[in-house]
């Protein structure tokens, strides 16, 4: 599948000012799709997110013989459940939806005597599986990656057996893969990250009526007969929000409110971050508490204007904030010091080399930042002159170049953005809604 290029310019602002409702959060909605279909019984869910990769995410369960019915604002799904998945007559295609590539294989390796391909886009197609392979093989399931590494994966159903796994790397869509595996398995099963990375499979599961417990980075779930959810509501998107934050703090004179977004503290490591700098961020975030929660919490986030400074995001935060790096390149830019971003090697396999793509893309416009081996260093350099970017197909760095041209000197031109990899699809208007 090609992709198709769009460029767009985005001159400076005055200021932003405004209220704005924070999008359906993405990782909760492929998870609410995925487990909706697991379910015993009819699921609705309301505020799901309508972009292309969950859209990709429904056209695979509705292949996999669940119905789905869009209902004003919320969505009706009655899935095969747990043990029922019905083998397709094609490929199923994850789009650029790497969530969806790899949790739903967890699921499909219990189908037993059933056979799953799952592709995707050029994107989807440079960006490894073994890591869901592993834990899969592990429990009997037979699959074959290309090069053993890359999609299209097969995927053949089998009896599974528990297990007690050791992820190599914190990943919240691995630890679900193997999640989802283990509810048709034999017995209880384990999985221990190095450090703790979202945690909304689990919290989903406890809601569905599954016994899973958490201890330290260490996740226990027994197996189930049935899933038991009823109803969900998708809190507002954390990471999409973080791209407007972004922009109410560094764009001067601005004030901005961010209404309903999840605030759930395996993903609010961006707004700790930006606190830590001096961002002058309020709302309620959730505190860390060891015991697992079924409830995703939400707050409206209030932003203002401000000077920043300079700050050092270690390994260990690296999961709770993976996809808002890029953003915390860019307010380094604007920060009085240097910011430095350790352990983050993983940013290398997302839709494209975030590392190499941050890097390009901020030193095209004026920022002073170097590539690590893990990560980037950003000396403060009073702001962006402006200029051209790549956002290279991938969406999080098209939304970071238009934040960076509200907030630069002569604008910003983002060029190579994929217009079938949106993940928040409103966020041009919302942007043009604050723009004074
Ligand atoms: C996601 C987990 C993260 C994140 C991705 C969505 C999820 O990936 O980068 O955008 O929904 O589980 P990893 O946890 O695999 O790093």
């Amino acid at each position: 599948m090609s992709a198709t290029s769009v460029n767009m310019r985005f001159e400076p602002a005055r200021r932003l000012s405004g209220e704005l409702l924070a999008p359906p959060d993405k990782s909760i909605s492929h998870r609410a799709a995925l487990l909706g279909a697991m379910s015993a019984e009819p699921v609705r869910i309301e505020r799901y997110l309508h972009a292309a990769d969950t859209r990709s995410t429904l056209a695979a369960v509705q292949a996999l013989g669940a119905l789905v019915e869009i209902d004003g604002d919320d969505l009706v799904l009655r899935g095969p459940g747990l043990r029922e998945a019905r083998e397709p007559e094609g490929p199923i295609d994850v789009g650029n939806a790497g969530t969806l590539m790899r949790l739903l294989p967890g699921w499909l390796a219990a189908q037993e005597g059933r056979s799953f391909t799952l592709d995707g886009d050029e994107s989807i197609r440079r960006r490894p599986v073994d890591r869901i392979v592993a834990p899969l093989r592990e429990m009997g399931a037979q699959l074959q990656a290309r090069e053993g590494r890359y999609p299209p994966l097969l995927v053949r159903g089998a009896r599974l057996r528990s297990i007690a796994y050791q992820l190599p790397v914190a990943s919240a869509q691995v630890k679900s893969c193997v999640l989802l595996a283990a509810l048709a398995a034999d017995g209880a099963t384990s999985v221990s990250e190095p450090v703790r990375s979202r945690d909304h499979t689990e919290r989903m599961l406890l809601r569905a009526g599954v016994s899973i417990a958490r201890e330290g980075t260490t996740v226990r779930v027994l197996n189930a007969d049935e899933l038991a959810l009823e109803r969900l509501s998708v809190p507002g998107d954390v990471s999409s929000a973080a791209f407007l934050l972004t922009a109410g703090v560094l764009v001067e004179g601005s004030r901005l409110l961010i209404r309903d977004v999840g605030v759930n503290w395996t993903r609010t490591g961006f707004l700790r971050i930006l606190r830590r700098m001096r961002g002058i961020v309020l709302g309620d975030l959730e505190e860390e508490t060891e015991e697992l929660l079924a409830e995703e919490p939400i707050s409206d986030l209030d932003v203002a204007h401000g000077a920043l400074e300079a700050t050092t995001v270690s390994a260990e935060e690296v999961p709770l904030a993976i996809d808002e790096l890029p953003l915390v390149a860019l307010l380094g830019c604007f920060a009085e010091g240097e910011t430095v971003v350790e352990g983050a090697q993983e940013l290398r396999l997302k839709e494209s080399d975030r590392i190499a793509g941050v890097v390009a893309a901020l030193r095209a416009l004026g920022g002073e930042i170097d590539a690590t081996a893990d990560g980037f260093a950003v000396r403060g350099s009073g702001g962006l002159r402006g200029g051209t970017v790549d956002a290279r197909g991938d969406h999080r760095l098209a939304m970071m170049g238009a934040v960076a041209g509200l907030a630069s000197r002569e604008g910003v031109e983002v060029r190579g953005i994929d217009a079938a990899a949106v993940s928040y699809p409103g966020f041009l208007e919302d942007l043009a809604a604050v723009c004074s």
